[in-house]
């Protein structure tokens, strides 16, 4: 049974992707500051959970040994809540992560698996954005993003294999919501408010699933090191406009929810073009954006979350600004 190192495993994608991989019969450890809680499965005898802090390599080292394989989604993540604190994003996303690279091939971890972004592309026209498209990065989060991608693919070797993916966002439920993803949020106002705003609305935004983002990591863990070993792999499905997904959400609503357009001046489109891992490895998304409603609208009946717009659980900025982590 291969052993598994999940660092920020107790995050949105994180908290989905270490149930699916206990109920797979893999060893998991998580290690993870915690920054939104602790949601992930109790007392299950295959789960070993740390709090630590990824720039806190001594503590690491001594728990990466016996592992197989570490796939890294630590992150301040998503743009905003970045920049509250320049030096704190710098530290997290990007200072410490040459030495966590070494510090796991020196604990003979086979194979590091790294959470990028679509972001790294910027803004692009051409109707392809794939793997080989040129990096344009547009803020410090991307930027380190495309940085570490490097570092990562300079420092692996026969005994140390990396593999990248670079998700569209995500959408859906998971036991640790985020309510500051864009389908995530039509939902939430559309649901609760019976109200969309949307800025400007024929921008191109690309979404995947959260139990395909979490089945894309499953299938690089199960593929041929040969396949995989120093690759790049976007990982999106749907590409719709702001517009069409507010639509989708509202067509998925029993209730009458009003749309309200507000002109912008951002109408930066993002679209990434997922066919590389489907022709590689086969994989190809199970669930579209409509299902990722669905789940969210049950939690809502369900109430499992309270204060949908309030609670800084659900929303990584609110959260940052409050726990003023140094
Ligand atoms: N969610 C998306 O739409 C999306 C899209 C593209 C890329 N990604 C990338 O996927 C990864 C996971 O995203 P997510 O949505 O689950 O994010 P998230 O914010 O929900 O989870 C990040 C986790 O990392 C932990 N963390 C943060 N700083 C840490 C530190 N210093 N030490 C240890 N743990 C720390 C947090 O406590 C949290 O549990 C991130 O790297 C993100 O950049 C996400």
């Amino acid at each position: 049974m291969k052993k598994i190192f999940v660092i920020g495993g107790a995050g949105y994608v994180g908290s989905k992707l270490v149930s699916t991989l206990l109920q797979k019969d893999y060893f998991v450890t998580v290690f993870d500051l915690m920054i939104y809680g602790n949601n992930l499965p109790k007392k299950n005898k295959n789960l070993k959970i740390i709090k630590g802090d990824v720039r806190n390599i001594e503590k690491l080292k001594l728990f990466l040994k016996n592992h197989d394989v570490v796939i890294h989604l630590a992150c301040i993540s998503n743009d905003p809540s970045f920049e509250l604190n320049p030096k704190l994003g710098q530290e997290i996303n990007f200072d410490c992560f040459e030495p966590l690279i070494l510090a796991a091939k020196d604990a003979g971890i086979k194979h590091f698996i790294y959470a990028s972004s679509s972001s790294v592309y910027g803004v692009k026209d051409i109707p392809n954005v794939t793997e080989e498209s040129s990096l344009e990065p547009l803020t410090d989060y991307s930027k380190f993003k495309a940085k570490c991608e490097e570092i990562l693919l300079s420092k692996t070797n026969a005994n140390f294999i990396g593999s990248i993916i670079r998700p569209a966002t995500v959408c859906g439920y998971s036991p640790r919501q985020r309510l500051d993803l864009v389908v995530n949020i039509l939902t939430n106002f559309a649901y609760h408010k019976n109200k969309i705003k949307i800025f400007g609305g024929s921008q191109l935004r690309p979404n995947i699933h959260i139990d395909d983002m979490v089945d894309s990591y499953i299938c690089l863990i199960e593929a041929d090191t040969n396949k995989i070993s120093n690759q790049i792999f976007n990982v999106g499905f749907e590409n719709h406009s702001v517009e069409k997904l507010a639509k989708m959400v509202k067509d998925n609503i029993n209730k009458n929810v009003d749309i309200e357009y507000v002109k912008s001046n951002d109408n930066r489109s993002y679209h990434i073009n997922s066919d590389k891992i489907s022709k590689k490895l086969g994989f190809t998304p199970k669930k579209n954006i409509n299902e990722a409603i669905k789940d969210l609208i049950k939690a809502f009946e369900k109430k499992i979350f309270k204060n949908t717009f309030d609670n800084e659980e659900f929303f990584n900025i609110k959260k940052m600004q409050n726990i003023n982590l140094k």
